[in-house]
């Protein structure tokens, strides 16, 4: 069988460490996966004069999936790329409780779900401008405060763009995403999030998209909640949830949330699919106050590899490095300070690669 290619980019910060940390384990474990660890970041831009050499671009298009640390807003052109350039519209973000974690709640037993983020519109649109752009163009136009935009003198706005093929894609992919859940055995419950109430017209767009999709699959059920009684939700009542359908911003804000509640920011992983190569990156930043210490928990890249190796089919190896993480929280053994343990970013790394069988 051919070997799957990997690209790799770490970026800044923590970036670079967990990382490699993970490139460890999947060069060392015999998963059968061909790494190339390639320039980027703000390391490249003082060799290269640029945060994406051409060179890295090519062959990330030519690999089978990239993993990725994470960037400083100088790398931003690596994100841009990443997620438009390759057109990678959704971000599959699992929360997951393993046994030893350092969770805040009394019993986190049982918080399994996965945050379905549209990654591709919305917010991250960045279409943010100087108001007087929209004053001069938009001349009818009234808020739903009735009034006109010259109404509100100087200032800025932010658009929040969200499209009907956006959100179809959007809402299909996750339907077929929570029936192969169910499939394995989870209850195919959608929980779309969404402020319609604030904004009907946006939020009100993406509810409809859902609702009309899932009339697709009569074994998936429909519930929808606000964004602010969610982020409530998921502290008190996190075992209750399957996938959680929400838009950009919402979503990158709940994931963080959600990985604090199972043990902590530096736990999650994600996956960014959809587009010509999916790439898999840490929920986290780049962790500026820890980053160049070697004490990062890398945990959050490596469940992204986990998540990577299961996309490209590779599910036995997938399966097995889970396992051998989750005995590493178990048994306690070798974790980063995060996790109250004294272990190093390499250390979590080697304890992992150890039970791998
Ligand atoms: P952050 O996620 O980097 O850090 C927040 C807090 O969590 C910090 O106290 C950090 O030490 C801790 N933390 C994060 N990852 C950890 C890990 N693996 N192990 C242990 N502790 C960990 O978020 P922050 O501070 O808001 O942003 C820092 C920088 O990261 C900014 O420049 C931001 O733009 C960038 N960023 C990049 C992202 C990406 O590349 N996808 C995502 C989020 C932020
Ligand atoms: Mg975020």
């Amino acid at each position: 069988m051919n070997k799957k290619k990997i690209a790799v980019l770490g970026g800044d910060g923590i970036g670079p460490e967990v990382v490699s940390a993970t490139c460890l384990i999947l060069e060392k474990s015999g998963f059968g996966v061909d790494i190339t660890v390639l320039p980027n970041g703000e390391s490249a831009f003082e060799k290269f004069g640029t945060v994406l050499p051409e060179e890295t671009r090519e062959v990330c298009e030519s690999a089978d999936a990239i993993l990725f640390g994470s960037a400083n807003p100088p790398s931003d052109p690596i994100i841009m790329y990443l997620r438009w350039g390759l057109g990678n519209y959704v971000n599959i973000r699992p929360t997951k409780y393993y046994r030893g974690a350092n969770s805040p709640l009394k019993k986190p037993e049982g918080i399994d779900f996965v945050i379905l983020r549209e990654n591709s519109e919305g917010m991250y649109t960045y279409a943010e401008g100087d108001l007087s752009l929209l004053q001069d163009r938009l001349p009818e136009f009234r808020t739903r405060h009735g009034k006109s935009l010259a109404d509100y003198g100087k200032g800025k706005f932010g658009l929040r763009i969200m499209t009907e093929s956006g959100m179809k894609r959007f809402s299909k992919f996750a339907c077929e995403f929570a029936m192969k859940r169910k499939n394995k055995g989870y209850p195919g419950e959608i929980t779309v999030v969404t402020k319609s109430n604030m904004f009907p017209v946006t939020c009100g767009m993406l509810e409809k998209a859902v609702q009309e999709e899932i009339k697709k699959y009569p074994e998936l059920s429909y519930r929808r909640y606000y964004v602010d009684d969610m982020a409530r939700r998921l502290v008190r009542f996190p075992e209750k949830y399957d996938v959680i359908v929400t838009s950009n911003l919402f979503g990158d804000i709940l994931t963080d949330e959600a990985a604090e509640i199972a043990g902590g920011l530096g736990m999650a992983g994600s996956g960014c699919v959809g587009g010509k190569v999916p790439y898999f990156e840490s929920v986290h930043g780049t962790a500026p106050d820890i980053a160049g210490k070697n004490i990062a928990n890398p945990t959050g890249t490596i469940l992204s590899a986990k998540y990577m190796l299961d996309h490209l089919g590779l599910a036995r190896e997938a399966n097995s490095l889970e396992k051998a993480l989750a005995w590493v929280y178990e048994n306690r053994e070798a974790l980063t300070v995060d996790q109250g343990g004294h272990a190093s970013t390499t250390e979590f790394a080697e304890a992992v690669l150890k039970k791998i069988t």
